[in-house]
């Protein structure tokens, strides 16, 4: 493997920035399948892939969740093009033996352990979500991603009957750059990491 150009590494990290104000322009549905055909590579623990997405895009489907968003999101969503609900399938190891055929045992271990499944289901859900956020970015996309919801009306209006329940949002557009707020500093190396 080789280094990235500085462009590409600008694009997915240093440049980009969380956005809270689009462009009006729309999203394709074959973008946001692109999209997720590079995040599903991302590594998961005994490739076990609990992310489940719904892409919120009709007119319809987002006045549904602007019930659930908190004030302070409800502008940003409603102007996205698209807002994806990043979820989390409690019951992801069903999947097991088809997505780990070398452990027989796999799905066996998660259901029989409530708390290593959900342990397992967020911890995984959350790191695909990070992947999606990084792909949209190498595609061209801008994102803002969103804590601020009720996810147990989300829960309700999306996934009710399932094992499925909503992890986080993230608005996807392309940003108005001017519209941004001052970037906030990172932590130094020295502050957070240690090598030993
Ligand atoms: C998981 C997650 C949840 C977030 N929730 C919200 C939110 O509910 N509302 C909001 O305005 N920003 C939210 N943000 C945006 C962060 O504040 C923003 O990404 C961070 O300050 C870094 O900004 P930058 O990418 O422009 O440097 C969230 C970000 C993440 C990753």
């Amino acid at each position: 493997m080789s280094n990235l150009s500085q462009d590409a590494m600008q694009q997915l990290f240093s440049d980009a920035r969380t956005h809270s104000h689009w462009q009006p322009r729309s999203i394709e549905d074959s973008l946001l399948q692109a999209l997720y055909e590079q995040a599903k590579w991302g590594p998961t623990s005994m490739n076990c892939q609990p992310m489940r997405l719904v892409f919120v895009k009709s007119p319809e489907a987002k006045e549904k969740l602007k019930q659930a968003l908190a004030p302070g999101n409800v502008d940003k969503t409603m102007n996205a093009p698209v807002t994806v609900i990043v979820a989390t399938d409690m019951t992801f190891y069903e999947g097991m033996p088809r997505l780990f055929p070398a452990n027989a045992n796999a799905r066996d271990m998660f259901a029989n352990n409530t708390a290593l499944a959900e342990a397992t289901a967020l911890r995984n859900a959350t790191l695909q979500g990070g992947y999606l956020i990084l792909a949209a970015r190498a595609l061209g996309l801008d994102c803002g991603p969103m804590s601020g919801f009720n996810a147990d009306l989300v829960n309700d209006l999306f996934f009710a009957g399932t094992a499925i329940k909503a992890n986080f949002l993230i608005n996807l557009g392309y940003g108005l750059s001017d519209k941004v707020y001052p970037r906030g500093p990172r932590y130094d190396f020295d502050e957070v990491c240690t090598i030993t």
